[in-house]
């Protein structure tokens, strides 16, 4: 089936929430941010601002009519600060204008006196200085400190990754209309709708049913508004509630860059042992994670971290520390893959440390400790693997060794361009990791024209959730997609909700949607037995027609619902659904966390030009664990996504904030993100259709996170790539591999071997092959 929003989103008619149509009398905001990192703020100036042409109140701490907190896992980050700023962009000041340009005029008019402080940007520095949000995480399996005396070989090192810009290509953004007796509707671009609720009700000091937080749909979300997005929403609405108007604010491309967190940049130490036959005995990684000035999401993407932090290997012996660091910086959150990228660079760099070392390629080591079922994770879930099928089949279905050879020939007879290749295993739990998360809730109506309604708490946000519910609905009652509707995410609909998040949507909430549409299928079967006077048994609903055992009856679907209709039988149902078998102990980092994990294994194969750094991805080859897939075409674009946004971080994307805690790549001339030129210039897909049992729905793995690790093969085979030039380049492990660092890296020694005998023809007879 066919993603449901395609044609209105290529004719332009999706609606966002810069769409909605704007209610007279609306105002709108923007806010003023801190324009130093971290300092004590002596005094705020908004006379020049307040007497800016439209400019209707500007809001400041002392107008929140509730708690100045909006902090969710850890009370530590005000909406609007009070008397210490602690990264540039944080919000200080709320102007409400008649125009968005006349809010926007009037924040170059506001004067503050901040008295700085020192400003920390490194985690390793706010590690040093005791400055870490929550104490510090381990995650232990076996004894390593005896391990290491096995070991044939142990090798240490330092792998260090940059955060992401999130790039939604709808930025974060509400609006606030006031209802009567104090409610507020509040249309918010939030993966997270009662996150919104509860943020706002808090800020506001409402109680929760006053706020009906609906969402359409996002351009975008990538976790970064997973959380993010309750900022603005309680702006607006505090705003709204303030002054009984509506109140509209959608950030501004820069605003957004500046003023939100991104993917958490991560500082790490490794160590590695490995006995003489490659198997790998002993692994050791602190990570210094750094959070930003406020806790935000932080302390659990630093749980997933250590969660992912051997990625698919079996080592018996795990010790892994992880630090949540507080930096000058805006409060870095969920972006795609929640901690557990990060976790996995770390390991394929130790093993690619190992693999050099020993004068052997890294596939050698990887495919020697691929994970198998029974196998125990540091957190005491056993595996139920497809590590090694994918990789076997990755290694077979894309001739890996033949390839091989070619790169070797073609790099022997190549000077200006090389070529490299690294396999990326990939082994992604999924379920939120705080178990009381995993839940949700589903309301569906059936009309008496034999439509449906169906509400869940799933934030469409172009992952196709929304159609992977008709199909559920579809596939229950056995009747057209066309009858079906997905409503609008409602918290006045469906309450408590986790955000969209976790990769774990089209299961909570399929579940939950297959729940009520089974239940109000039965009470129609039980009509249609009275109505054919038969036995409910025989009963079965197929292609819209009732069935007396093969018999087609001539009830349709539409005139069963009619007849359910006038017996007042109830057509609607509200389910609920929790996953079952999952659990976890954060004491003592033990559990069944998962309620499955998914596995692949991709080929990332590259070429580098030797005289510019410059670098293009040949080829990214993937073997994926779908299960069973029920939606193929949305899976392969959830793939294909994944793979560019992963190969982005790994390589293009590069977030420079300067010592002050300035954000310098703070628009697209400064961050590079991947254009139509640098993905990659071939995707294959694979499916790997595993019949075992699972927690999915329909047996329908979930796709969201794990393709984005692929993307990290791309690092390893530029290593690969670098080292066909300059065999003793040192490289450090410090993504992302922009073309600089290629550069840097290539000419890294003097004697670099292969720039010395350019000869001018032959550099003309490379350029000719490769032209
Ligand atoms: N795909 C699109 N097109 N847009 C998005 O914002 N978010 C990703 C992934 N794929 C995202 C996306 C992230 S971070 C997650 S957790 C999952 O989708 C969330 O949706 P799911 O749980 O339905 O997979
Ligand atoms: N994944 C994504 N988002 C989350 C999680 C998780 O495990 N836990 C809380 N929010
Ligand atoms: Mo995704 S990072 O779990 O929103």
């Amino acid at each position: 089936m066919k993603n449901i929003d395609s044609s209105t989103h290529v004719r332009g008619e999706s609606v966002y929430l810069d769409d909605i149509p704007v209610i007279r009398g609306t105002l709108f905001g923007a806010a003023f941010g801190s324009p130093i990192a971290h300092g004590i703020l002596k005094s705020l100036d908004l006379t020049a601002a307040e007497a800016m042409p439209g400019v209707v109140r500007i809001l400041t701490y002392k107008d929140v009519t509730g708690e100045n907190q909006i902090g969710g896992i850890v009370p530590d980050e005000p909406l609007l600060a009070e008397h210490h700023v602690h990264y540039c962009g944080m919000p200080i000041a709320f102007i409400l204008a008649e125009t968005d340009e006349e809010a926007h005029a009037a924040i170059k008019k506001i004067t503050v006196d901040i008295d700085p402080l020192p400003v920390i940007t490194d985690p390793r520095e706010a590690q040093a200085r005791g400055d870490l949000i929550v104490g510090a995480r381990t995650f232990r399996l076996g004894d390593v400190a005896t391990a290491w005396e096995q070991c044939a070989h142990v090798f240490e090192g330092t792998a260090d990754t940059n955060g992401q810009e999130h790039l939604y290509i709808e930025t974060q953004g509400a609006y606030a209309v006031p209802q009567e007796n104090n409610g507020i509707k509040l249309y918010s671009s939030t993966q997270g709708p009662t996150a919104v609720q509860r943020a706002v009700s808090r800020s506001l000091g409402l109680p929760m049913h006053q706020i009906d937080v609906d969402v359409t749909r996002l351009g975008g979300g990538f976790g970064g508004k997973e959380d993010q997005a309750n900022m603005w929403a309680a702006l607006c609405a505090l705003a709204a509630h303030v002054l009984k108007r509506p109140v509209k604010y959608a950030l501004n491309r820069i605003e957004d860059m500046a003023m939100t967190g991104k993917r958490h940049p991560y500082s790490s130490d490794f160590k590695i042992g490995l006995d003489a036959d490659l198997t790998i005995i002993a692994y050791e990684a602190t990570f210094y994670q750094n959070a930003g000035a406020a806790a935000d999401l932080s302390p659990a993407v630093l749980e997933r971290t250590l969660f992912h932090c051997t990625n698919s290997y079996f080592i018996p012996n795990v010790t892994a520390i992880a630090y949540c660091c507080r930096t000058n910086l805006p409060p870095n959150t969920a972006f795609r893959g929640f901690g557990g990228p990060q976790g996995m660079f770390v390991i394929e760099a130790a093993i690619a440390k190992a693999a050099y070392s020993l004068g052997i390629d890294a596939a050698v080591i990887q495919a020697k400790n691929l994970n198998q079922t029974g196998d125990e994770f540091p957190y005491g879930q056993k595996a139920e693997s497809e590590a090694r099928a994918c990789w076997d089949k990755a290694v077979t279905t894309y001739k890996v060794d033949m390839r091989r050879s070619q790169i070797a020939d073609f790099n022997a007879a190549n000077i200006l361009y090389k070529k490299g290749v690294a396999l990326m295993p990939v082994c992604f739990g999924i379920s939120f990791t705080n178990t009381r998360m995993n839940q949700a809730r589903a309301l569906v109506h059936v009309y008496t024209d034999g439509s449906v309604g169906v509400s869940t708490g799933a934030v469409e946000m172009g992952q196709g959730v929304n159609t992977k519910m008709v199909q559920v609905a579809a596939q229950v009652f056995s009747i057209l997609p066309e009858r079906i509707k997905i409503q609008s995410t409602s918290t006045y609909r469906i309450a408590n909700t986790s955000p969209s998040a976790a990769s774990a949507t089209a299961d909570l909430n399929g579940r939950a949607v297959q729940i009520a549409c089974t239940d109000i299928l039965n009470r129609l079967k039980a009509v249609a037995a009275q109505e054919l006077h038969t036995d409910e048994a025989a009963i079965t609903l197929k292609d819209e027609w009732v069935y007396v055992g093969d018999q087609c009856t001539d009830y349709t679907w539409q005139r069963l619902v009619l007849a359910a209709y006038g017996r007042r039988i109830s057509l609607s149902e509200h389910a609920h659904y929790a996953t079952p078998v999952i659990h976890f102990d954060p004491v003592t980092g033990k559990g069944h966390p998962f309620a499955y994990h998914v596995y692949g294994t991709a080929v990332v194969e590259v070429t580098i030009d030797c005289v510019r750094g410059t670098y293009e991805t040949d080829a990214v080859n993937v073997v994926h664990d779908f299960g069973a897939s029920m939606n193929p075409l949305i899976d392969r674009g959830q793939i294909e996504g994944g793979i560019v946004q992963g190969i982005g971080w790994m390589t293009l994307e590069e977030v420079i904030y300067d010592k002050a805690g300035r954000l310098r790549s703070n628009a697209l001339s400064t961050y590079k993100v991947p254009d139509i030129y640098s993905v990659p210039k071939e995707i294959t897909i694979e499916f790997l259709q595993t019949q075992t049992d699972n927690l999915a729905i329909f047996r329908s793995k979930a796709v969201g996170e794990p393709p984005l690790m692929y993307g990290i093969g791309a690092y390893f085979a530029l290593r690969n790539a670098i080292r066909a030039f300059n065999p003793s380049a040192t490289i450090p492990f410090d993504a992302p591999m922009t073309p600089e660092k290629v550069l840097l890296a290539l000419y890294d020694t003097i004697s670099a071997p292969a720039a010395l005998p350019l000869t001018n023809d032959k550099i003309a007879t490379d350029l000719a092959v490769n032209s």
